[in-house]
């Protein structure tokens, strides 16, 4: 048997990997700049941990973790996302006592057992930042701003920002139980699989790509004509800090993130060019996630994009291909070479790539 990478999981070779070192480098530096430092957790974590952060509903935990038994029979995943794995780690070190507001930031790969296309892929890289402790809008604001700060930047044309708000523990239930019954009358317009979800996450139904669901979704009412007070008034203070900042956005009230974690802010980046597989990148708020994975009340708000749907994005207009000039020195025969490597030593040095070889048949040199 042939042996091959997994499906869904891919190589990435030269030239592809000069430009993702370019933007990994330029994403590192512009995360730093924003006061976000880094961090690393481990890629298996137990699965608990995502059935109770992101939530057992979700298509991520229900149909698409890799999960497996390890000796001692403890049930490990591989982690479909970052954001679950930052507030554990947060929790476990009780490092927000020492530090109430806290902004880290990731680039790491990522596992999802969906299927494969172009744009979706079984292992796949997210590029992201967490802020946490803060419950102002303008946290909200910053981690949208830095984000489209970073797409202008690199150059990117056609992305846009879309953004709502999914309510909170006061104002969502009534909106669920409205959309509940609702959807019950709708059943025949409705793919089956998508029948139990009506009682525990209607708001799926604007996700539905199905024609017969978008029919349906159309006509429901929009959340954000349900909020309550303390979460229009959050979305205000966001809307105008945006407006502050210079950062154009669309109000779609269709938003739903796929993972349970959120409320209040949810947004999207996407990009006609992108495809099927449209969103750049994803976040939101999440002020119920430490307490879901035991911690204590914390408001938090991130974001995170998928680093190959970028290299998609810029792939075309990459600029850094090849980052550095390449010299060829030919030795023509053994004191030549031994002369040569010196000079690739030296030139390496000042970052170009150098490279030397002995001719084979030196007499046909002219
Ligand atoms: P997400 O929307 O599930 O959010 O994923 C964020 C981004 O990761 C997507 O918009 C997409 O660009 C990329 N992505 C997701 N799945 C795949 C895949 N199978 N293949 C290629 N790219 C993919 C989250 O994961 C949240 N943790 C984001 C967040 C951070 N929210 C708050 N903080």
């Amino acid at each position: 048997m042939k042996l091959q990478s997994v499906r869904g999981m891919n190589d990435v070779l030269e030239p592809q990997i000069f430009l993702w070192q370019a933007i990994e480098s330029r994403i590192h530096d512009l995360y730093r700049q924003f006061g976000y430092v880094e961090i690393r957790t481990p890629i298996v974590e137990p699965t608990a941990l995502f059935k109770r952060g992101v939530g057992e509903e979700t298509d991520v935990v229900e149909k698409e973790m890799y999960t497996f038994e390890d000796r001692n029979g403890e049930s490990l995943s591989l982690r479909p996302e970052g954001t679950a794995a930052v507030v554990r780690s947060m929790i476990e070190h009780n490092y927000l006592r020492e530090n109430p507001v806290s902004k880290f930031y990731y680039i790491a790969p990522m596992f999802r057992h969906e299927r494969p296309q172009k744009g979706r892929y079984r292992q796949f890289h997210q590029y992201g930042v967490e802020l946490l402790g803060s419950p102002d809008a303008s946290s909200d604001a910053e981690v949208i701003a830095l984000h489209s700060l970073l797409y202008t930047d690199l150059g990117l044309k056609g992305v846009e920002l879309r953004l709502s708000s999914i309510g909170c523990n006061d104002c969502r239930p009534a909106y669920r139980t409205l959309l509940s019954g609702l959807l019950e009358k709708e059943l025949a317009n409705l793919p089956e699989d998508f029948h139990k979800k009506i009682h525990t996450n209607p708001q799926r139904v604007f996700d539905l790509k199905n024609e017969g669901a978008k029919v349906v979704a159309s006509k429901l009412p929009k959340v954000l004509d349900h909020l309550c007070e303390n979460c229009r008034v959050h979305l205000n203070g966001l809307k105008n800090r945006l407006k502050d900042l210079g950062v154009p956005f669309e109000l779609d009230p269709s938003i739903v993130r796929g993972l349970d974690y959120y409320n209040r802010t949810a947004f999207e980046f996407t990009s006609s060019h992108l495809g099927a597989q449209s969103a750049a990148g994803g976040g939101g708020r999440y002020d119920s996630l430490f307490e879901n994975i035991g911690g204590k009340a914390t408001p938090a708000v991130g974001y995170a994009g998928g680093m190959e749907r970028l290299i998609m994005l810029l792939e075309d207009s990459n600029p850094a291909k090849r980052p550095r000039p390449i010299v060829y020195f030919v030795g023509v025969d053994e004191a030549g070479l031994q002369r040569c490597e010196p000079l690739c030593f030296e030139l390496d040095a000042k970052a170009c790539i150098a490279r030397s070889s002995m001719r084979r048949n030196p007499s046909k040199l002219s």
